[in-house]
């Protein structure tokens, strides 16, 4: 009882902090069509809607690949596809425009049904694909750049901007462009600090992907999800170029939006530019943080206890992980001469074990060691060992640990000694 109490006030302080973070900012959403017939459908705009009116500018993007193919086809309208690209004949563009705006209309009606003020625009500037390697386009066009100027006014007017996948050239010629790649350059010309990808199903991929780590995957793509590395190619540019993060979450999942925002837990894919981007030293009003996360593995014996006083004297030495303001785990990284150095008190916040934080951390000072010319890092746990093997690590005797340590040593605690050369 008294736990999930503490749990609770827990969850709401976080979001105290994630909302003094956000407000002001930019998420762009990009909405798949088949999530507007979806039941979840009103609970996921409910929940932009409570975004905004908390203060965060959400412009939205309406994917319409599937209602133009459901147009097209109950039209009878000719619709050729070149791999995942289609091609716009003239004739076909009225009924393109009719079903992407349709999609548009229909977020715009549940955002009016919430009371927030939308508007569907013109404020995307496009031109032709071309001719192909000998196949014509016609009206499929590439996002050319995005209006920004006469966005700014309505997002401070607390207005959600509404893009339907159509661009115009400056002498106002339509063309139907890849909703995913203006989801792109519209979070990178606003400067968003997230860009959602919001699907239609879910899509098989880790938790957390660098941007290094999207072309690694990306590497062995045939045979792949065809979607998903459409998505993951646009979240690689999008991130490359200094949007820090993007989202790929399965609309489907009520609150999905919420939890991303809220508590980061991972419930889709967030790809990012930085590996380290997270990390940095503490600061000493964190200092209470930091002993929480590490309490729950003090009280099972994992570490050891450690006083205020004791990590404020230490702080110089103490980096955490932090994700939009909050912190998710921590670690303290000691030199004891010139080539050894230790790793203590590496403490991950039980609700997000098992996302690669902890790895994450060791990474870093294992990088960080080698860059400062140190030889060796070493680590005391009692339970621990395993995971830190996985890394590289060995096991080691007393006698390889530096002097001053060795007389420190507990033998009643028999922490296993574990060694990286680097
Ligand atoms: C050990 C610890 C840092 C791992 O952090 P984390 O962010 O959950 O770890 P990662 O996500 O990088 O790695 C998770 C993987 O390690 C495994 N793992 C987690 N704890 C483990 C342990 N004690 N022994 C062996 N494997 C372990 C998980 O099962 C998971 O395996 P998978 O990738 O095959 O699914 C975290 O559990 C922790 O804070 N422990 C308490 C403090 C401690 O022991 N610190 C070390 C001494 S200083």
């Amino acid at each position: 009882m008294e736990e999930s109490f503490r749990e609770k006030t827990d969850s709401i302080r976080e979001v105290f902090l994630y909302l003094k973070r956000f407000q002001g900012k930019s998420f762009v959403i990009k909405i798949d069509h088949p999530l507007t017939e979806a039941p979840v459908f009103p609970s996921l705009i409910r929940d932009l809607a409570e975004l905004r009116n908390l203060g965060i500018n959400i412009l939205i993007v309406a994917g319409a690949r599937e209602r133009i193919d459901e147009v097209l086809t109950r039209y009878n309208i000719e619709n050729t596809m070149q791999g995942a690209v289609r091609i716009s004949s003239p004739d076909a563009m009225p009924f393109i425009k009719m079903a992407a705006f349709d999609v548009a209309n229909r977020i715009m009606t549940v955002l009016t049904a919430n009371e927030i003020r939308a508007v569907i625009g013109n404020w995307v500037r496009a031109r032709t694909l071309g001719v192909v390697g000998g196949v014509d386009f016609m009206n499929t066009g590439k996002v050319e750049r995005i209006l920004t100027e006469q966005l700014e006014e309505l997002i401070n007017d607390g207005v959600v901007p509404i893009f339907p996948c159509i661009g115009w050239s400056s002498s106002g010629e339509p063309y139907n462009v890849s909703s995913n790649e203006l989801a792109s350059l519209l979070a990178r010309s606003v400067n968003a600090d997230k860009l959602f990808f919001v699907t239609k199903r879910h899509l098989e991929c880790p938790s957390r992907m660098t941007v290094d780590e999207v072309d690694a995957f990306m590497k062995g793509a045939e045979g792949k999800d065809h979607e998903l590395i459409d998505l993951l190619t646009n979240a690689r540019e999008t991130c490359s170029r200094g949007v820090k993060r993007v989202h790929i979450v399965d609309g489907n999942l009520d609150g999905v939006i919420l939890q991303e925002v809220f508590s980061n837990l991972g419930v889709g894919t967030m790809v990012y530019a930085n590996q380290y981007e997270q990390i940095r030293k503490v600061r000493l009003e964190e200092i209470p943080v930091v002993l929480r996360i590490m309490e729950p593995w003090v009280q099972a014996g994992h570490l050891l206890r450690r006083t205020h006083s004791e990590l404020l004297g230490e702080a110089e030495s103490i980096y955490v992980y932090e994700v939009d303001g909050s912190l998710h785990g921590a670690v303290r990284f000691h030199p004891f001469n010139a080539r050894q150095a230790e790793i203590a008190g590496l403490a991950v916040d039980e609700r997000y074990v098992e996302l690669g934080i902890g790895r994450e951390l060791v990474q870093f000072l294992m990088e960080n060691a080698r860059a400062n010319g140190y030889r060796e890092l070493f680590v005391l746990t009692t339970q621990a060992f395993d995971w830190f093997r996985q890394l590289g690590f060995r096991q080691a005797d007393i006698l390889s640990l530096p002097e001053q340590k060795r007389q420190s040593y507990d033998p009643e605690r028999s922490s296993r000694i574990m060694l990286l050369t680097l």
